[in-house]
C-alpha cells in the first residue's frame, strides 16, 4: 500500500503534514502505480498550441521567462492575442455566432501546481473568456460558470461588454441562415458555395485555440478558448470549457488539449485520456494517437444514429489533440489530413515554429 493509501486508510488527514512530506508522497505518476517512475522535470520554458497560436506560444514563453509568470497565466495571456483577433473566426472577437447570430464563447484553464481549474461556457459580450475562466479558478470555489451568470461575473470583475460579431461573421451568418433547412440541427451538408473561403473545408468550423505551457520548475498550465461550433443551438457548449475534455493537466505528468469536434472530445474524455496515457509511458504523440483511435471506435458506433460521423472507413470530422509532457517532450495528432498537412505551434529554446502533427487516418 502506498503512503498515501495508508494515510487515507487510517483516516489521517494530510492537512498537518509538512509540505515536503506531502510532495514526496504525491507525485502524479506514483499515485496509481507504486512501480512507476515520476517523469523527470524539464529544463527551460516551453509552450505549445494549435496552429493558430504562433504568436500565442511566443508570448506565453516570453511571459514565463521574463516575468516569471505561472504557466497557466502565461497561456491565458498568450491566447488573448487570438481572442482579440477579428481575423480568426473560431475564437473570441470575430468568432462565428450561434444560430441566432449571437457570439457565445467557451473557455477553461487549468493550473498544474494547484490542480485547480475554472471555466466559462456560452458567455456573451466578453472578448477574453480565458481571463474570466482564470478568475473563476482563482477567486471562486466553483469550476464552471455559464451564460448570464458567467457574463455578470465578468462584468463584476471589470470586463467590458462589447459586440463580438464583426461585419465578416455577420455576413457569413446571414448566408448560412438564408440556406438553412428546418431540421438543420443535425450534421450539416457540405456547403459547395461558402460565404467565406475560410468555410470551404468545414461548413460549420469548430476552430478553437489550445495552449499548454511548462516552466523551468516543470510546472504546467493550460487553456482552451473558442467561439465553438458555428451556428450552434444557443446554449450549446463544446469540449473547450469542460475539464478533461478540451483540456487537462496533471503537474506530475503533463498537459493536453483538443481542437475540432467538441462532442467527440467530450464523449471520449479526450484530454484526460491523453494525460493518462502519458502517465502510463506513452510519448505525447503516441498518447494523442491513442485517444484519436478511441474516438474513432466510438464514432463508428455512433454512426448508427448519425451516419455522417463515419465515412469511408474513417471518422467524418476533424479533431486534433496536443500534448506536452513534464519532461518537455511534446507532440500532436490529427484525425484526418494529408501527411504533413496538419501543424501545431511550438516555442522553446530552439525557437518559435510550426511542427507537424501525426495523422490517425491519412488522406491522399
Ligand atoms: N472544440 C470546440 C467546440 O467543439 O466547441
Amino acid at each position: 500500500m502506498s503512503d498515501l493509501s495508508r494515510r487515507r486508510f487510517l483516516g489521517v488527514t494530510t492537512a498537518g503534514l509538512a509540505a515536503g512530506a506531502l510532495n514526496r508522497n504525491l507525485p502524479g505518476s506514483a499515485w496509481d502505480s507504486e512501480n512507476s517512475t515520476p517523469t523527470p522535470a524539464a529544463k527551460g520554458f516551453l509552450a505549445i498550441a494549435s496552429a493558430n497560436g504562433i504568436g500565442t506560444v511566443a508570448k506565453a514563453r516570453k511571459l514565463m521567462m521574463e516575468q516569471n509568470m505561472r504557466p497557466v497565466s502565461a497561456a491565458v495571456q498568450g491566447v488573448a492575442l487570438v481572442e482579440a483577433d477579428p481575423n480568426d473566426i473560431s475564437v473570441g472577437y470575430g468568432g462565428l455566432p450561434n444560430e441566432l447570430g449571437v457570439v457565445q464563447l467557451d473557455s477553461a484553464c487549468m493550473d498544474g501546481p494547484t490542480h485547480n481549474a475554472g471555466s466559462v461556457g456560452a458567455i456573451e459580450d466578453i472578448m477574453h473568456p480565458a481571463q474570466v475562466a482564470e478568475l473563476v479558478m482563482d477567486r471562486t470555489d466553483h469550476i464552471n460558470l455559464v451564460g448570464a451568470g458567467a457574463r455578470q461575473f465578468a462584468l463584476d470583475y471589470g470586463f467590458q461588454a462589447e459586440n463580438l460579431l464583426t461585419e465578416r461573421t455577420r455576413k457569413i451568418w446571414l448566408k448560412w441562415r438564408s440556406q438553412r433547412s428546418n431540421d438543420d440541427r443535425l450534421w450539416p451538408l457540405q456547403d459547395t458555395n461558402p460565404a467565406d473561403p475560410a468555410l470551404a473545408d468545414e461548413p460549420r468550423p469548430w476552430g478553437t485555440i489550445h495552449c499548454s505551457a511548462l516552466n523551468d520548475q516543470a510546472d504546467l498550465g493550460c487553456t482552451t478558448t473558442t467561439s465553438g461550433l458555428a451556428f450552434k443551438i444557443p446554449g450549446r457548449i463544446g469540449d473547450s470549457p469542460l475539464i478533461g475534455c478540451g483540456l487537462y493537466c496533471d503537474n506530475g505528468v503533463g498537459s493536453a488539449g483538443a481542437t475540432g469536434r467538441g462532442e467527440a472530445a467530450i464523449m471520449s474524455g479526450g484530454s484526460w485520456l491523453v494525460v493518462e496515457r502519458m502517465r502510463g509511458g506513452d510519448t505525447p504523440e503516441e498518447a494523442c494517437l491513442y485517444a484519436l483511435r478511441r474516438v474513432a471506435e466510438q464514432s463508428e458506433r455512433a454512426a448508427r444514429w448519425q451516419p455522417a460521423l463515419w465515412k469511408d472507413g474513417a471518422p467524418g470530422f476533424g479533431l486534433t489533440f496536443y500534448a506536452l509532457r513534464k519532461d518537455g517532450l511534446f507532440g500532436s495528432a490529427s484525425m484526418l489530413g494529408k501527411p504533413g498537412s496538419r501543424k501545431f505551434a511550438v516555442a522553446n529554446a530552439d525557437g518559435v515554429r510550426l511542427e507537424t502533427c501525426a495523422i490517425a487516418f491519412p488522406t491522399n
